[in-house]
């Protein structure tokens, strides 16, 4: 046998047990995949703005909104509009396979615009790179689900409907859908990872006794406006891609360039109707949410691969929703941030935490439970970042140590 023979002959061994050892590999979760029909009765707004149902049009209304002379986001506001639907919301719960005491604290994942729930389980070597696995490694049960208008969830009106106060409600609802141990029975589960005898901690009748929010950016805005509504709700929250700085200024749409989503990719966003558009290049994903050097080149690709679409009436809905104090949260919280996030703070969050912000607040929160994390040479995605399932484990040993 030729030396070379014998090296393709172990190198097809090697290929082939790599296959086998994963495909062997005890599985430690066992997931669902879940249509949740979650009822929202919310107030939002009619907002006076132009219309998106082309690429021109999508930076026309980016120019638009952010023209000084033009009226303010409060002054956009037409009329109040009150959402009574039930929307359908693509989730996944997974949960340990071997129950331990954590299996019964839930987490519940909200993603930042521009991502849908891939944003928290990415498929690139998920070892590293998924939150959801560092979760359930650690024991944890999480819920994470795809944002009203992305990915298999409902796309309603984009202008009336996807809004902040209807996104905030859809948050209460899986939360109490969760608590009440219904959130099986009530939705339509579309598929399972695993079979349900094999597990230890049956989904079926999961019915966690408390439960952590985790949101990352516009996805933390919409948890800490949740907490400060119903604040009893969570047990704990961990707030990423969201700070209270000194900053005055904060980087606005006229930073970054989106396009119409249906034509920017009509096989991929065909079924998103008129005013969703999408971050447009590579090159803008990677201002937005990627430090220099501190990601892996196949990053910049998978990030365009999942991009999610935006509803313009996630930016309109801003300006008259703003924080608000948690007054009924209890805590802890913590605020883990990339420390060279561009979005937040400017590409550099070092310096700028305003404690005294957040603690006005979360005034609930015992001091020694309202902490700020920032992990070292990040940016803003922090679940694409080099380095992001060590973060994970600041992340994790928080809440563990505060009894979660
Ligand atoms: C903004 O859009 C409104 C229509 O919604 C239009 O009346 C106004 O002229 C536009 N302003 C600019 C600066 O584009
Ligand atoms: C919401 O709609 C349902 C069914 O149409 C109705 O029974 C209920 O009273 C409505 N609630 C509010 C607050 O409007
Ligand atoms: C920090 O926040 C408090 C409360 O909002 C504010 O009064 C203060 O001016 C802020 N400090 C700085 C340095 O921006
Ligand atoms: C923010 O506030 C901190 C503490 O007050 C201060 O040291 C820092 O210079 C401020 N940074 C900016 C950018 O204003
Ligand atoms: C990776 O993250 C951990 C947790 O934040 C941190 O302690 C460590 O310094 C980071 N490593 C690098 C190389 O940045």
């Amino acid at each position: 046998m030729s030396i070379m023979h014998s090296l393709v002959l172990l190198s097809g061994v090697l290929a082939l047990s790599q296959i086998v050892a994963s495909a062997l590999a005890p599985a430690t979760k066992q997931c669902v995949q879940l249509e949740v029909p979650v009822p929202v009765i919310a107030t939002n707004r009619h907002y006076s703005m132009p219309r998106v149902d082309s690429n021109i049009d999508a930076i026309d209304w980016t120019v638009n909104v952010t023209t000084w002379s033009e009226p303010s986001a409060e002054d956009r506001s037409i009329r109040l509009l009150p959402i009574n639907s039930t929307f359908k919301i693509s989730a996944q719960l997974c949960v340990p396979l071997q129950s331990g005491p954590k299996a019964n604290v839930l987490q519940i994942a909200t993603p930042g615009l521009g991502f849908d729930k891939r944003y928290w389980d990415v498929e690139i070597n998920p070892a590293e790179y998924s939150y959801v696995d560092a979760a359930v490694g650690k024991g944890y049960s999480i819920l994470t689900y795809d944002r009203l208008g992305t990915g298999k969830s409902d796309k309603p009106n984009a202008y009336d409907v996807v809004q902040i106060p209807a996104e905030v409600e859809i948050i209460a609802g899986l939360t109490k859908l969760a608590r009440s141990g219904k959130l099986l029975s009530s939705s339509k589960v579309v598929s399972r990872s695993v079979a349900a005898s094999d597990s230890a901690t049956p989904l079926s009748s999961f019915r966690p006794s408390k439960v952590v929010q985790v949101g990352h950016s516009f996805g933390a805005f919409l948890v800490a406006l949740n907490l400060a509504k119903y604040g009893s709700l969570a047990d704990g929250a961990i707030l990423s891609g969201l700070l209270t700085t000194n900053l005055t200024t904060m980087i606005d749409v006229l930073h970054y360039d989106h396009e119409f989503a249906r034509e920017h990719d009509p096989v991929r966003f065909g079924d998103y109707p008129s005013g969703y558009f999408v971050l447009n290049t590579q090159s803008c994903l990677q201002k937005l949410f990627l430090r220099n050097g501190a990601f892996e080149p196949e990053m910049l690709p998978y990030v365009e691969k999942i991009k999610a679409p935006e509803a313009v009436g996630e930016y309109a809905s801003e300006g008259t929703n703003p924080f608000q104090p948690a007054l009924d949260f209890k805590g802890p919280l913590q605020f883990f941030n990339g420390e060279f996030d561009n979005f937040i703070c400017r590409g550099d969050c070092r310096g700028i935490y305003n404690e005294t912000a957040a603690r006005v607040l979360f005034p609930g929160v015992p001091m020694a439970d309202l902490v700020s994390y920032l992990q070292p040479n990040t940016g803003h995605a922090l679940t694409v970042a080099t380095n992001a399932s060590a973060g994970y484990q600041v992340m994790l040993q928080f809440l563990d140590s505060r009894g979660l």
